[in-house]
């Protein structure tokens, strides 16, 4: 099968220039003005923006978590993410406390296996347990099986948790593999005292999710993290940063030349703590960790996103039904499950109040959601880039389509939108993976399966066929 798309302005991380694309069978084969080729699908691009596939790598999909289930699989949660112009994802495959690593793939393999992606995807390896669980030895064998990156969670007390003998170890082993280290950034100890005492006081409702995670806690961890990978020589990467505590570690870091990067996430851009202060059946949609800020923390997130101290924006996509699922903490709030949805909508929201509000170029905006997430994360340059050889996830974006964002017109299977009534002016009009129209307007074109596994190169190396 073969597709010419004709007469787009393909926009990657460093070009921006018009010419048609030739795709031969699942790679780009063509970039050239004016190609004279026959083709078996012609599409006309004219007035478009043709950028590579967004890659999200922060989900949650099928995840068993404060006691319930985050309500996508692997299906719905990639049929609304490649609505929304994402081609490839890298989700969290949980080593649970107790259970062997191999054992953690095969379980996330399965659900892949039962609930077929329409887009790629890859795994991350969260480590819970390195004392009655994995093996550091099974840790180094990870790789192995293209799943170059441990995540750790510096809080969630009593759950998944780990201490820094198990972060230092870690960071250790990825520096030997060459895995890429994650870290969720809070200090769950102290959290933990905090949430003790509100719930011991009778502070139930929602508001106190977020006053018992104040700021410092999460640049506290931030700041530890990245002093234990450096001391173990390992990359560090910090997820959902969300405030100006946690930033400003990253930025030392950074400009002193060590291997750290950070990520933030929609949430944190566009959401502040005032949205707890609300009856439980709204504000419970507001509970993910970290939570929602104060607002004057969405500045210097920007500014940070300009300035490439926070690199890559994903959407810690964490879905929980707000009828049936955060109702468990209707009388105590660290009983509602941790976490928001956003797969569908980080393009839209990025491209209209950051590309359209003048804060960063549309080449930026391509950057931080799909080359920087691609080299990082051993992807590149199969993924991340428009390019020949590379494979044909291409974007067909129309930056004067108008579109509300909502529940009712979203394909994940949360019955809440966080953006809800949010008009955005530009979104994806065809979604192509591998060569393939996947997404055509509004209608999903590709049967689930059409997805496949992503075994990704080790940190620093580049992925080719
Ligand atoms: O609230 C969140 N973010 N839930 C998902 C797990 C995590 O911390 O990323
Ligand atoms: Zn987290
Ligand atoms: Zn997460």
């Amino acid at each position: 099968m073969s597709v010419l798309i004709r007469g787009g302005r393909i926009i990657t991380a460093s070009e921006d220039y018009f010419a048609d694309i030739f795709i031969d069978g699942e790679e780009i084969a063509l970039i050239a003005d004016s190609l004279d080729v026959v083709a078996d699908q012609v599409i006309d691009a004219t007035g478009k923006y043709v950028i590579p596939g967004a890659i999200d790598p922060h989900t949650h999909i099928e995840l068993p978590f404060g006691g319930t289930t985050t309500c996508d699989d692997f299906t719905s949660a990639t049929v609304a993410a490649a609505f929304g112009g994402t081609t490839s994802l890298v989700d969290f495959c949980f080593q649970m406390p107790g259970q062997s690593f191999r054992s953690a793939l095969d379980t996330w393999y399965e659900k892949v296996d039962r609930c077929k992606p329409v887009i790629d995807v890859g795994f991350h390896m969260a480590i819970t347990d390195l004392y009655d669980g994995g093996t550091l030895a099974d840790l180094a064998k990870v790789p192995d099986e293209g799943v170059t990156s441990y995540k750790v969670f510096m809080a969630y007390k009593g759950a998944v948790m780990v201490d820094d003998e198990t972060l230092f170890k870690t960071c250790r082993v990825a520096a030997e593999t060459g895995a890429q280290v994650m870290v969720h950034a809070e200090n769950g100890d102290v959290i933990d005292v905090l949430v003790k005492e509100a719930i011991a006081a009778g502070k139930t409702e929602p508001k106190w999710h977020a006053a018992t995670r104040p700021a410092i806690t999460e640049g506290e961890a931030t700041g530890r993290a990245i002093q234990i990978a450096h001391l173990a020589e390992a990359p560090l990467y910090v997820v959902h940063v969300s405030c100006k505590e946690s930033i400003e570690p990253i930025a030392r870091a950074r400009q002193q030349g060590w291997a750290v990067m950070g990520e933030t996430c929609p949430q944190y851009l566009f959401i502040d703590e005032t949205m707890l202060d609300q009856p439980f059946a709204e504000a419970a949609k507001y509970i993910y960790t970290p939570p929602p800020r104060a607002k004057e923390n969405q500045e210097p997130l920007w500014d940070a996103l300009g300035s490439d101290v926070l690199s890559i924006v994903s959407t810690d996509h964490c879905p929980f039904r707000i009828k049936d699922q955060k109702t468990l903490g209707k009388d105590d709030f660290s009983k509602i499950p941790n976490g928001g949805p956003g797969i569908e909508n980080r393009m839209h929201l990025l491209h209209h109040f950051g590309v359209n509000a003048g804060r960063f170029s549309m080449s930026r905006l391509v950057e931080m959601t799909s080359t920087n997430v691609a080299k990082q994360f051993g992807l590149y340059p199969k993924k991340g880039t428009v390019a020949v050889g590379s494979d044909a996830d291409l974007v067909l974006w129309d930056p004067l389509k108008e579109v509300t964002i909502s529940a009712t017109t979203h394909h994940s299977n949360i019955d809440y939108n966080l953006y809800e009534g949010t008009d955005v002016t530009g979104a994806p009009t065809t979604v192509l993976v591998r060569g393939k129209v996947v997404i055509d307007g509004d209608s999903l074109v590709a049967k689930p399966g059409h997805g496949q596994f992503l075994k990704r190169a080790r940190f620093g190396q580049e992925l080719t066929r």
